[in-house]
């Protein structure tokens, strides 16, 4: 009786410091927005140039994930080098208030090409292309692009699905290639890209785009 009951009082209170990360500084959040991400991203995270991400609404486990790769020099595909010098002096701390502050901004969506073949797109992203072993990318990504928060910390090397609703299709086909090439090193986004063409591609990155 007195084992149980230390034993939950130890659970409480290891359940207790385990369940409470550090509360997010909002205004340092946007601070850091304003003078460093908002120059390429946009202040409400909603950038219109096709190059640089949208991050409005991304889960912030996985804003921090990546800014934290961008900065190690572990993700250098694309334009990320040109991101780099840009948070390198940033701390941790700031780094996971600007993820806080994005993910409360509200997203904007921009569309799908009439003309780019979104039904195939919307066929791959419910459904797959069960024949060539490709899953539907809404198994991971959730049936509206919204995808799957991970955990807040990502210490236990828990995985964060990435949110894609509205995200431009250019930045979407770019990284298609980069897992396919492997310049962009992820196993399961890796053998999903290359089991793509560039025709899934570009229409799965057609329908995405215009995703809300
Ligand atoms: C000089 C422009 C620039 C600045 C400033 C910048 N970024 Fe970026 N960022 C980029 C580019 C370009 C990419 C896409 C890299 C690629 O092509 O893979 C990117 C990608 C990202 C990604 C990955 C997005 C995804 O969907 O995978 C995150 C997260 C990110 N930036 C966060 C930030 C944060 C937070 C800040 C501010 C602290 C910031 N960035 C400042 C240019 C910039
Ligand atoms: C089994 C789960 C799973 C499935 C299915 C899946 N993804 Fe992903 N996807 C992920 C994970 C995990 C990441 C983050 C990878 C990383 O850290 O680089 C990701 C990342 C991405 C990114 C990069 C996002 C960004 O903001 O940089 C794109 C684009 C993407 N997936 C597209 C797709 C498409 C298109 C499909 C369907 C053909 C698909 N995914 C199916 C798990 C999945």
């Amino acid at each position: 009786m007195k084992h149980t009951t230390l034993a939950g009082l130890l659970l409480a209170v290891s359940g207790f410091t385990l369940a409470a990360p550090p509360a997010a500084d909002m205004n340092n959040g946007k601070r850091v927005v304003d003078t460093v991400c908002a120059a390429c991203h946009g202040a409400d995270g909603n950038t219109n140039i096709a190059t640089y991400p949208r991050l409005s609404a991304q889960h912030p486990a996985y804003i921090i994930q990546q800014t934290l790769a961008i900065k190690n020099g572990d993700r250098n595909t694309g334009a990320a080098v040109t991101m780099r010098p840009l948070v390198q002096n940033l701390s941790d701390k700031d780094i996971s208030d600007a993820a806080a502050y994005l993910t409360r901004q509200i997203p904007k969506s921009g569309e799908s090409n009439p003309k780019e073949n979104p039904e195939l797109g919307a066929r791959i992203f419910r459904g797959g292309l069960p024949a060539k072993g490709l899953p539907a990318c809404m198994s991971c990504h959730g049936p509206g692009g919204a995808g799957i928060p991970g955990n807040q910390t990502l210490k236990d090397g828990a995985v964060a699905y990435p949110r894609l609703a509205g995200q431009h299709k250019s930045y979407v086909v770019d990284q298609l290639r980069s897992y396919q090439s492997g310049q962009r090193t992820n196993s399961i986004m890796g053998d999903i890209a290359k089991r793509m063409s560039n025709e899934e591609m570009d229409a799965v990155g057609n329908f995405i785009q215009g995703l809300q």
